[in-house]
């Protein structure tokens, strides 16, 4: 048996060795917030938090979590990003969204004001198919207004 953090509550879990925290995530606590798309560490859209700082899940096998945090789009629900996403549309089939907003919510952690060139830098592992990253951008820029 596995003992999780995620999103301030802990959790038990049965995962065979090699399960990603991914799949955990989403099959084993039901967190389907955390999105699946390439599944091979080139996308971003399984982009969760571990101790406030951004990694994918799908290529980050469960057991080597520990006593790390989980951070998933689940316990970012009250974050200003997630309305600041809707003020500027930043969303086409949203797939993406999730991965987006918890990298934005690291980065803004530690960088409040970031300016286009460090949000674009931040953000370069969160790929978008519909092209949304200039709302992407103008959400990020306008998080606390
Ligand atoms: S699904 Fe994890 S990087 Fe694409
Ligand atoms: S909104 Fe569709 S992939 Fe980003």
């Amino acid at each position: 048996m596995l003992e999780l953090r995620v999103n301030g509550g802990a959790f038990e879990l049965d995962a065979p060795v090699g399960t990603s925290l991914a799949d955990a995530l989403r099959d084993r606590l039901g967190l389907t917030g955390t999105k699946i798309a390439c599944n091979e560490g080139h996308c971003g859209a399984c982009t969760v938090q571990l101790d406030g700082v951004p990694i994918l899940s799908c290529i980050t096998l469960v057991h080597s979590v520990g006593e790390r945090e989980v951070t998933t789009i689940e316990g970012l629900r009250d974050h200003p990003l997630v309305e600041a996403f809707v003020r500027a549309d930043a969303l086409q089939c949203g797939f993406c969204t999730p991965g987006q907003i918890v990298s934005a919510a690291a980065l803004v952690e530690t960088d409040p004001e970031p300016d286009r060139d460090v949000i674009r830098h931040a953000m370069a592992g969160n790929l978008c198919r519909c092209g949304t990253y200039p709302r992407v951008e103008e959400a990020i820029t306008t998080w606390r207004a």
